[in-house]
């Protein structure tokens, strides 16, 4: 189980102030549920993620996880616990090929083909293509993406957390990941956290978070929050009154 309780994150700004973040969040995930957090751009969604994988430490509050305080663990720490994180903006590793990077997740440096093969697959890559290849700048934002989130699913862990999988991916290779995600969640054995904007992926959710300037605005099931998330959307229409929706 994961348990965040009351969860701030402010930094310093220009004129001697602070700002918030994230703001005093508290919330408990069990142990294999699927959860998405969706939300507005710079609602926190990312900082909320960040922290519970320790790339950034929380200004107060407490993270604990299946019942330890992982508050002051480092990534690596946290790692070793069975946490582990997709990037948003996944980073490129020259030098490092895309067969490299699957061994050091799984932690196996003998990781077989066919079992490299089958994580590439799931994300929707052509293994043959994709095994050998450096993960440089030669790969496209999408292809960059599909490769972490593979290694993610190798790291086999306990609570995986996936930032906007869906960004730069075709529609092809987006209805794979999603299987992916179903069937991942069929077989219960992982939390997973996944930030998303897509219908398609909050539809696998067992619960919705929408977050919102740094809180947590609201919280159920599909049928409860979409409708919410719906009305919200349309309540901000840029275009006011005016605004004619066919
Ligand atoms: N270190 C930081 N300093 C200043 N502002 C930050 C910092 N980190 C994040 N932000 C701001 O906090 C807000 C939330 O960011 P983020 O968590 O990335 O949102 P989301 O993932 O929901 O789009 C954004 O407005 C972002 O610019
Ligand atoms: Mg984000």
């Amino acid at each position: 189980m994961l348990e965040l309780k009351n969860l701030s994150y402010r930094v310093p700004t220009e004129d001697g102030g602070e700002l918030a973040i994230l703001n005093n969040i508290s919330l408990t995930i069990d142990d294999r549920q699927l959860v998405v957090f969706t939300g507005p751009n710079g609602g926190g969604k990312t900082t909320l993620a960040k922290a519970i994988m320790g790339l950034i430490h929380p200004t107060s509050g407490q993270i604990l996880y299946n019942g330890q305080d992982i508050t002051d663990l480092s990534i690596t720490e946290r790692a070793r616990l069975g946490i582990s994180y997709g990037f948003q903006q996944p980073p490129r590793f020259k030098g490092l090929k895309v067969r490299d990077l699957l061994c050091i997740a799984a932690n196996d440096e003998n990781l077989p083909k066919n079992v490299c093969c089958n994580y590439l697959t799931q994300v929707g890559l052509c293994a043959n293509d994709y095994l050998d290849r450096e993960v440089d700048t030669s790969l496209s934002g999408g292809e960059v993406k599909r490769i972490e989130i593979a290694t993610v699913l190798a790291r086999k862990g306990s609570l995986m957390i996936y930032d906007e999988p869906e960004a730069g991916i075709d529609l092809w290779s987006f209805a794979r990941l999603t299987e992916t995600f179903n069937e991942l969640h069929q077989k219960h054995d992982a939390t997973m956290i996944i930030i998303s904007h897509q219908e398609r992926i909050i539809s696998l959710a067992d619960e919705i978070i929408v977050i919102a300037g740094g809180a947590i605005r609201h919280r159920g099931t599909k049928d409860a929050i979409l409708p919410l998330i719906l009305a919200d959307t349309l309540g901000n229409c840029a275009l006011g009154k005016e605004c004619i929706i066919k």
